[in-house]
């Protein structure tokens, strides 16, 4: 089957990693598990860091990348695939579907059967497929972590992104004053349209804000700080432009600020996502949506930094 896969890693330049060929079929590492056909996925910044060698061992190579897809099981329901797999042997207990398991972009990928979830009413398969990643991770980063109904205000830093955009797009619909920053002018622009206050990286709020939405890291965590109001929660999932921010730990005690590291969610939390995104009418911010058969485009695209929203691959063309 086709797919497109880390043939070997380049810290300097993913791309020339990337690989679009044949792989053999998906096999099943237990009897729970089930082939899905996959109509639609969507990348993630996690795919280039497969690439660069980051989350992956050599001797894990080749491996089809992609953590998010919507399809049809084999019995023909149209479903969503949560991607989190219980991975015995990894510290966390559980892998994203591409770091231990093939992953999404393919024909076809193998899943525990749990891991399916119905296609709700009113979502295409295009919209689907960019939840179960950048989405739910910004969900739980506003509801479980972040504690947003608690909140009145809400800063989302480097708007542009998968992830921030979805914190935009969702915190905007709970009814939230949303502050985002953007690098680019155009960005902010369109974060503005989401119905945030869109302001420049650095730049001074006209409130300190009760949840930070962090992905950036470096290069914004100090705004970040400075931003939280007091007993506010800055919530990390994300370090794109750098991991190790020096921290002003006296402002996070006399703040009494609470820093939060997330990971994707649970099942109940994509349940309760797509059921949110369907009752409010609430479709995530896409950028393109790239036939699989130029799927190099696709990567060529979100390793440019010039992305609004999601990336999604259209398996079916
Ligand atoms: N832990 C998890 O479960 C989880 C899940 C999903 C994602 N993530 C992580 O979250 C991060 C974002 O993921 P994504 O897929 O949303 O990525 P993305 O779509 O590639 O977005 C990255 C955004 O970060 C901003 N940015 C990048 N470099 C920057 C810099 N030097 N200074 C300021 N802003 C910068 C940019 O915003 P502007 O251009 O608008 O300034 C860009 O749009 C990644 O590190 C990813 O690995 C983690």
């Amino acid at each position: 089957m086709r797919a497109a896969f880390a043939s070997r890693f380049d810290d300097t330049d993913p791309l020339a990693a990337l690989t679009v060929g044949d792989r053999p079929e998906p096999v099943h590492p237990d009897d729970d598990w089930v082939t899905v056909q996959v109509t639609a996925s969507s990348l993630n910044h996690h795919d280039l860091w497969s690439l660069r060698g980051v989350g992956l061992r050599a001797d894990q190579l080749p491996m089809i990348l992609g953590c998010d897809a919507a399809g049809v099981d084999p019995d023909g329901n149209e479903v969503v695939v949560y991607p989190v797999v219980v991975t015995p042997g990894d510290p966390r207990g559980v892998s994203i579907l591409s770091e231990h398991f093939p992953g999404t972009l393919a024909e076809r990928v193998a899943v525990p059967r749990s891991n399916l979830l119905p296609l709700p009413a009113g979502l295409t398969p295009a919209d689907a497929a960019c939840l179960p990643t950048a989405w739910l991770t910004a969900w739980r980063m506003l509801t479980t972590k972040g504690r947003v109904a608690e909140a009145d205000a809400v800063l989302v830093q480097g708007a542009g992104g998968g992830v921030a955009t979805a914190a935009v797009a969702l915190a905007v619909a709970m009814g939230k004053r949303v502050y985002a920053t953007s690098r680019d002018a155009a960005k902010r622009e369109r974060i503005a349209a989401l119905g945030a206050t869109a302001l420049e990286p650095g730049a001074r709020l006209p409130e300190r804000v009760d949840v930070v939405v962090e992905t950036v890291g470096a290069a914004t965590f100090d705004h970040s700080l400075k931003s939280a109001a007091p007993m506010a929660r800055i919530v990390v999932s994300g370090a794109t432009s750098g991991h190790e921010p020096a921290v002003n730990l006296r402002r996070v005690f006399a703040m009494q600020l609470e820093i939060l590291g997330t990971s994707m969610g649970t099942p109940a939390e994509l349940t309760e996502l797509l059921a949110f995104c369907a009752e409010r009418g609430l479709r995530p911010v896409v950028d393109s949506v790239v036939p699989f058969s130029r799927v190099t485009e696709a990567f060529t695209r979100l390793h440019s930094g010039d992305v609004f929203g999601k990336v999604v691959v259209d398996h079916t063309a």
